[in-house]
C-alpha cells in the first residue's frame, strides 16, 4: 500500500516588546514536525528624540534571525499584540451565518470605538449555542436560547504596519491573528472542554486570556510584566538593568535575603490580585476555572509558580510543544525557551 504524504510548511512570527520569536513547523499526514526556532532580543530606545526608524529596524533583525535560525519558508503569521485589538462577546439569538454577518455589523458600532471602515472585523460563533457534536456533550436550553459570537477587530492601521513591516523584510503574510488565540491553539487546544485562565507575562504587559470550551471568552491587559520588575530594581538600587536582571532571576529562591525580593513580589502581587479578580468574575458568569496556565518570558522566573500555587485552580506552566515532532537533541533548550515561543507555535500551528 502507498500512502502519499501532503506536507507544507509555516513560520509564525511573534514580535514582541523586548524579543521577536519564530518557529517553523511542517505539517505532516496531520502531524506537526519542528524545522527550525530562534529567538532574538531587541531593543527600542525610549527616547523618540533618537528618530529611529522602528520598522526597518525591526525588518533587519527580522532579516538576520530568519538567516541565522535557518529558516526556509517566506510566507508566514504573525501575531497582533491583544493590547492592539477589541475583543467582545456578542449574545444573539440562534440565526444563520449570513444573519449574524449582518447583526454583527449593526452590533460592533455599539462596541468598537472606531469608524467600522477604519477596522478589521471578525467574528467566530462561540461553540457553546451550537448542536452538540457528540451525545455526551450535553447543551441545556439556556445555551440554545442564546448564540455568543466572539467579535474580533482590528484597526486597519496597525495592519498595514505589520503587513508593511513583513514586506521590507522580504517576506509574504499569510495572516494576522491575535496572540491570545495563538496561545489557544498551541498550549489547550480546541477540545478542551474545561475553562482554563491563560497568563501570559511578557517584558511590558501580562495579558490574562479566559478560554472555555476551547476558545476565547474575555481579555484583561495589564501594562506591567518582567521589565517592570527590572527596572523598579534597577531605579530602587541604583543599578544598570542587566544587573537588576540578574537580581531578579533569583529574588524569589533567594526570598527575603535578597534585596530584590520585595520589588519582585509586590510586581508579582499585582497580577496575582489581577488573575483572582477575573478567576471571580469568571465564576460568577458560571464558569468554573479548572486551572490556571502561565506563560511568557515573565513566567521564566524561578520559584514564581510556588507563589500562584495558594490560588485555588492548580497551576502550571504551559508547554507548546505536547503536539510537536521534535529532534531529541533540542529538548531541553527547547524546553527553557517554551514560555517565549508558544505564540509563535501557535501561529504556525494555524497553517491547514
Ligand atoms: N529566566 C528568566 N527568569 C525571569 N525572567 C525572565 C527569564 N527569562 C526571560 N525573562 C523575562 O521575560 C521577559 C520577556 O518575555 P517575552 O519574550 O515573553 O516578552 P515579549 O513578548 O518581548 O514582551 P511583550 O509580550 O510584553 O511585548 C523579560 O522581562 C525577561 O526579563
Ligand atoms: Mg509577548
Amino acid at each position: 500500500m502507498f500512502f502519499f504524504s501532503k506536507s507544507s510548511s509555516t513560520l509564525g512570527i511573534d514580535i514582541g516588546t523586548s524579543s521577536i520569536k519564530a518557529v517553523q513547523l511542517k505539517k505532516e499526514n496531520d502531524k506537526f514536525i519542528l524545522e527550525s526556532y530562534g529567538l532574538v532580543n531587541v531593543y527600542y530606545p525610549a527616547d523618540s528624540a533618537a528618530k529611529i526608524d522602528v520598522v526597518a529596524q525591526t525588518a533587519n533583525v527580522l532579516r538576520t534571525l530568519y538567516e541565522r535560525s535557518r529558516f526556509s519558508c517566506k510566507r508566514i503569521i504573525m501575531s497582533l499584540p491583544s493590547n492592539l485589538a477589541f475583543v467582545s462577546i456578542l449574545n444573539f439569538p440562534p440565526m444563520s451565518e449570513k444573519e449574524i454577518q449582518k447583526s454583527v455589523e449593526y452590533q460592533a458600532k455599539k462596541y468598537i470605538p472606531l469608524p467600522l471602515t477604519d477596522v478589521n472585523l471578525g467574528w467566530q460563533i462561540l461553540e457553546e449555542a451550537q448542536p452538540p457534536k457528540t451525545p455526551s456533550k450535553l447543551v441545556t436550553a439556556d445555551d440554545l436560547a442564546k448564540m455568543p459570537v466572539l467579535l474580533t477587530a482590528v484597526p486597519k492601521t496597525v495592519i498595514n504596519n505589520y503587513v508593511s513591516l513583513a514586506e521590507q523584510a522580504g517576506f509574504e503574510v499569510v495572516a494576522l491573528e491575535i496572540e491570545s488565540l495563538s496561545l489557544i491553539r498551541s498550549l489547550i487546544g480546541e477540545q478542551d472542554m474545561s475553562s482554563i485562565l491563560l497568563v501570559d507575562i511578557g517584558a511590558k504587559s501580562t495579558i490574562l486570556s479566559v478560554v472555555h470550551h476551547g476558545y476565547l471568552w474575555a481579555t484583561r491587559h495589564l501594562s506591567i510584566g518582567g521589565d517592570t520588575i527590572t527596572t523598579s530594581i534597577a531605579h530602587s538600587m541604583g543599578l544598570s538593568f542587566e544587573r537588576a536582571e540578574q537580581m531578579k532571576r533569583t529574588s524569589f529562591q533567594e526570598g527575603p535575603a535578597s534585596p530584590a525580593f520585595g520589588v519582585t513580589r509586590n510586581v508579582i502581587e499585582i497580577i496575582k490580585q489581577e488573575v483572582q479578580q477575573i478567576i471571580r468574575i469568571t465564576e460568577n458568569q458560571g464558569k468554573k476555572i479548572s486551572k490556571i496556565i502561565l506563560t511568557g518570558g515573565g513566567s521564566k522566573l524561578p520559584g514564581l509558580i510556588e507563589e500562584f500555587k495558594n490560588l485555588s485552580p492548580k497551576v502550571e506552566t504551559g508547554n507548546p510543544f505536547t503536539q510537536i515532532t521534535r529532534n531529541p537533541q533540542v529538548v531541553d533548550h527547547l524546553n527553557d525557551m517554551a514560555p517565549q515561543l508558544a505564540v509563535s507555535v501557535g501561529l504556525a500551528m494555524r497553517a491547514k
